[in-house]
């Protein structure tokens, strides 16, 4: 059964970032309640009415994964790691964005599948790239020009995908006997901890936990074997799934995360009721902190358009009331606005300037890098916002 503990309010797609808020194009944003639910049976946590991914993966898709440093390091480690561990002689992606795993491995061994065409683009030019929604059509025309699969790799992408059973008959179609899928998302774990509500937007339509995963591919002739922590994200797991006849065994660090994610209470809705209150609290206190701030005078600007960014903004309604405008290095955000509170987008170059007193860390999940490259802001006296994990102000 499921049940719902979170209302997050209406909100628009978390990527639609608007070139123009003219009559016209503000009428044409599309909005949609964003509930979230925790199913009693299987554990799974999911977005009650997920949005057509159709509206969501077009070709103006605006997310490059090349875009950052830590990501950058973090897809080339992970490759030469599953190299290693599994020496796949045929790799195949799902949702390669802009290729930022599947470069770190020979041209002929890979297989690129990506819905948004502007992404896909970059990947044709070097590697076999499908530019289609993943499902069972493509699987069985994949198999019919390649081998079966040895490695799938798919990154923060299958819980993008509303229809779990299709996609993962789809990978059984193409995956080798002895063959791995391992893919990696944001953890529920440490959403539930560090209150890291805004993991919850449109295209997140899951955000699973080892105990969902490990009851989902079992419908699926699929067993989760192995299970890593990984800092992606602000906390995600890479899992790691192959065929249940296959001779792969649990390892004893899954048994001890599905041992800890039950200590959490990760399989019980109470857990997610407590976690809906402390979200409310978030809310209340960041906005009392930006009105005091603004009562004061000082300049606020956003750090990152991000999509997280996107569900705080509309969830505790804050617009270029508060916020001047956001920074963000991705060309395609530069000179847009954020959905639906319609704040313009800056390139840092423009925008992180003396002017600024306060930035809200909308990439608070590269607060590392960014407390890094920013230390002469911090010198001289500019500070930081987050709500991770909990609402405060970082000198
Ligand atoms: P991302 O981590 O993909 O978060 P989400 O999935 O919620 O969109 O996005 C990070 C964004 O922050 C991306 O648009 C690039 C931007 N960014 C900066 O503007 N400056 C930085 O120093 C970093 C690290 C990221």
């Amino acid at each position: 059964m499921k049940k719902n503990f979170l209302n997050l309010g209406k909100q628009p797609i978390a990527n639609s970032f608007l070139s123009s808020i003219s009559k016209n194009s503000l009428k044409r944003e599309y909005f949609y309640r964003l509930i979230v639910c925790f199913n009693t049976r299987n554990f799974l946590v999911s977005v009650k009415d997920p949005v057509d991914p159709k509206i969501q993966y077009t070709d103006k898709y605006a997310h490059r994964a090349s875009e950052s440093q830590t990501m950058q390091s973090a897809f080339k480690l992970v490759a030469q790691n599953l190299q290693k561990r599994f020496k796949p002689r045929k790799i195949m992606e799902i949702g390669s964005n802009d290729g930022v795993f599947l470069k770190n491995f020979p041209k002929k061994k890979v297989i690129a599948v990506e819905p948004c065409k502007n992404l896909a683009n970059i990947t044709k030019k070097k590697f076999k790239t499908y530019s289609s929604f993943w499902n069972k059509k493509l699987s069985k025309k994949i198999l019919k020009i390649h081998s079966k699969v040895d490695l799938i790799f798919s990154s923060n992408t299958i819980s993008h995908i509303p229809n779990l059973k299709e996609t993962f008959e789809a990978i059984n179609n193409v995956l080798s006997d002895r063959g791995v899928l391992v893919i990696e998302d944001p953890s529920l774990s440490s959403v539930i901890k560090i209150n890291s509500y805004d993991q919850f937007y449109d295209e997140h339509v899951y955000v699973f936990s080892a105990l969902s995963i490990n009851n989902i591919v079992k419908d699926y002739e699929l067993k989760l074997f192995d299970v890593e922590k990984i800092s992606n994200h602000g906390g995600s797991l890479r899992y790691f799934i192959t065929k249940k006849k296959s001779s792969f065994k649990i390892t004893s660090r899954l048994k001890k995360i599905l041992n800890d994610e039950k200590k959490q209470g990760l399989n019980s809705f109470i857990t997610f009721k407590k976690f809906a209150k402390k979200v409310e609290k978030s809310k209340k206190k960041l906005v009392a902190l930006l009105k005091k701030l603004k009562k004061k005078n000082f300049k606020i600007i956003s750090y990152g358009a991000t999509y997280k960014s996107t569900t705080v903004f509309n969830y505790c309604k804050i617009n270029n009331k508060f916020f001047h405008y956001v920074t963000d290095t991705t060309k395609n955000k530069q000179g847009k606005f954020t959905p639906g509170m319609h704040i313009p987008i800056l390139s840092p170059e423009k925008g992180f300037n003396e002017s600024v007193d306060y930035a809200y860390l909308g990439a608070w999940n590269f607060k590392k890098e960014i407390m890094n490259k920013e230390k002469e802001y911090l010198k001289r006296g500019g500070k930081f916002i987050t709500h991770v994990p909990q609402v405060k102000i970082i000198r």
